[in-house]
């Protein structure tokens, strides 16, 4: 009984012990579930939080890509400025050396002993720009008998015809010629020239008052004018002109009765040396009380500057 019951005691101890064994690695097992249960939590967790700020990062990154596109814009936009202001400094720089250059030019231009260089007068644009202008604008050039105004075009060919442009005759006169003269007295000798002896203007000093001999100075065109009154008889006078070599001969006649106005006109074309006056021819021109009756006037209208 006492084997059976030893046996019987073995049987539950070991029943008993394979019991709490059983229980023990139960309730063990249960513990590493729980442990591992924790754990896993806890990675869990910390793989969430890993995840939230992987989730931060890539929503930095998005906001990072999108700087750096912005960044990229603006760098490729100041890339572009820097490339314009390059061309703008660039062009500053041709205009500096162009308007240099004009200046130069310009200063060369109002260069006296430059524009002196050549002694050759210019007849047309084409010399003047052989003569070194380079400017558009009116130009005065030798014409044949006168100095006259052109309009160069340098930009175009010398061949065409806008190259040249006549504007007109310039009114250019070696010195002016033009009197104004007048008598004091009455004046009756026959067959004479009428001498001035009040004198208003004798610009250029053709006309000899004492003789009354216009000579005229320089080849070209004049005018002639003269007036008077005639004392108490019928009175004549002529207007003369005599060349170089040749004799008197009358350009104009006037007369009157008496207290009347005789008047006498012309225009002439003259060569240098060319004389001119007013006879007398009978009665008597009256200048006897200062009223200035008697009135010569000449002036030269053109002057032929070249080819005489
Ligand atoms: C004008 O030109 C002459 C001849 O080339 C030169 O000697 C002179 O220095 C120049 N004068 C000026 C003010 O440029
Ligand atoms: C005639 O001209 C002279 C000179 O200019 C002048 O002194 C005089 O007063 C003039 N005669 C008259 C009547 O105006």
């Amino acid at each position: 009984m006492a084997r059976f019951s030893a046996i019987q005691y073995g049987v539950l101890v070991l029943i008993f012990s394979t019991y709490v064994v059983a229980s023990l690695t139960v309730d063990m097992q249960l513990e590493q579930l729980r442990n591992n249960y924790m754990k896993l939590e806890q990675v869990l967790a910390a793989k969430e939080s890993r995840l939230e700020f992987l989730e931060q990062k890539v929503q930095q990154h998005g906001n990072l890509e999108a700087q750096i596109t912005r960044l990229v814009n603006e760098m490729n936009q100041m890339k572009t400025q820097v490339k314009r202001t390059a061309e703008l400094e660039l062009k500053v720089q041709r205009q500096e050396s162009l308007l240099n250059a004009v200046q130069s030019e310009s200063r060369s231009h109002n260069n006296v002993s430059l524009r002196q260089g050549t002694a050759q007068m210019p007849k047309s644009c084409a010399d003047l720009k052989n003569n070194g202008h380079t400017s558009n604008g009116m130009f005065l050039i030798m014409g044949v008998k006168m100095v006259e105004t052109v309009f160069c075009d340098f930009s175009k060919p010398v061949t065409d015809p806008s190259f040249q442009k006549w504007i007109g005759f310039a009114d250019v006169k070696s010195s002016p010629v033009y009197f104004h003269a007048q008598r004091i007295g009455n004046y009756g000798a026959a067959n004479t020239a009428i001498p001035f002896n009040q004198i208003r203007l004798n610009v250029g000093g053709a006309l000899n008052p004492a003789t009354g001999v216009f000579l005229a100075p320089k080849s070209g065109r004049y005018i002639f004018l003269f007036s008077g009154l005639s004392w108490d008889s019928n009175a004549k006078v002529q207007l003369q002109m005599k060349s170089a070599t040749g004799d008197w001969s009358k350009i104009g006649e006037a007369h009157c009765t008496p207290y009347n106005t005789f008047a006498l006109q012309s225009s002439l074309e003259l060569k240098k040396g060319d004389e001119i006056r007013i006879i007398h021819i009978h009665g008597v021109i009256h200048d006897r009380d200062g009223n200035n009756f008697s009135n010569f006037v000449g002036l030269l209208l053109e002057e032929d500057v070249f080819g005489c």
